[in-house]
């Protein structure tokens, strides 16, 4: 089954109006006709998707219109309004011009306690809005240590795409790899996605289990995504820190668009 990629910036807490407005304009810029075709990345080879924080979903969202690539919320609540201070409703992301949003980052799991049931909420309620959620699930250093790998990517995904009924993607972002400089092996990789598509497989049909990108993340950066991406349910990356350098980012999508299928 060929699957479009998806090359996916999560900028997480960095960058300021006029840097985000830089680096959309370098991504513009990987378009252009007068760059020779082999370095230009077009749309239908790979898809891209930036996700800012807030503050930033303006500039960017403006930055990159046209189809350069799409936006989306590094998170949403569950609620559609009311009084939840500091939170965001998926009618914002819409109307800031979203079409993603990212749920159940290891980070928002970390900092701010969320339970897989309330990562949950977020994807129906992101879907509900018309957002498409990017689940990211993800095991801890501890838990691969124990053996546990697999039944946490399995109580993540099935709590999490509970009572869905829309699209979603999946990234699978190691939490031990998130930061670290240290990558899971393509090997490693490979494992858990191949466990995360039949896992779909069983939920959802083989059918739509083929068409669901699965996303790796976790220190990935022009030097490995070449073999990452070349393991068969690899299908893309959920990029932090090499995110933030447009250089290293257009990078990777040149890296992804030349191996598309
Ligand atoms: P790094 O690429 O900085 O390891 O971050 C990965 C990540 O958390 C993307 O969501």
């Amino acid at each position: 089954m060929a699957r479009t990629p998806i090359l996916a910036a999560n900028w997480k807490m960095n960058m300021l109006r006029a840097e985000a407005a830089s680096f959309c304009e370098q991504l513009r810029g990987l378009n252009e006709a007068d760059r020779a075709p082999a370095d230009r990345v077009s749309a239908d080879r790979v898809e891209v998707l930036v996700f800012p924080s807030f503050p930033l979903l303006d500039t960017v969202a403006a930055g990159l219109a046209g189809g350069v690539a799409s936006v989306g919320g590094q998170d949403v609540h569950p609620k559609a309004s009311g009084a939840h201070t500091g939170d965001v409703s998926a009618a914002q992301l819409v109307d800031a011009g979203c079409s993603w949003v990212l749920c159940g980052h290891s980070e928002r799991r970390r900092d701010h306690g969320e339970s897989d049931e309330w990562i949950g909420l977020k994807v129906k309620a992101a879907q509900e809005a018309g957002l498409i959620p990017l689940v990211c699930v993800g095991e801890t250093r501890e838990e691969r240590s124990q053996g546990q790998t697999l039944d946490v990517l399995k109580r993540q995904v099935t709590a999490a795409l509970d009572g869905s009924s829309g699209s979603f993607e999946l990234a699978y972002e190691p939490v031990w790899a998130i930061g670290t400089g240290e990558t899971a092996t393509p090997e490693m990789a490979q494992e858990a996605h191949a466990f995360l598509r039949r896992l779909l497989g069983d939920m959802l049909g083989a059918e739509r289990a083929s068409q669901v990108r699965i996303l790796y993340g976790g220190s990935a950066k022009p030097e490995n995504v070449d073999e990452l991406y070349a393991e068969n349910d690899i299908d893309g990356f959920l990029v932090g820190g090499a995110s933030l350098d447009s250089e290293k980012f257009s990078a990777m999508m040149r890296s992804c668009a030349r191996s598309a299928p």
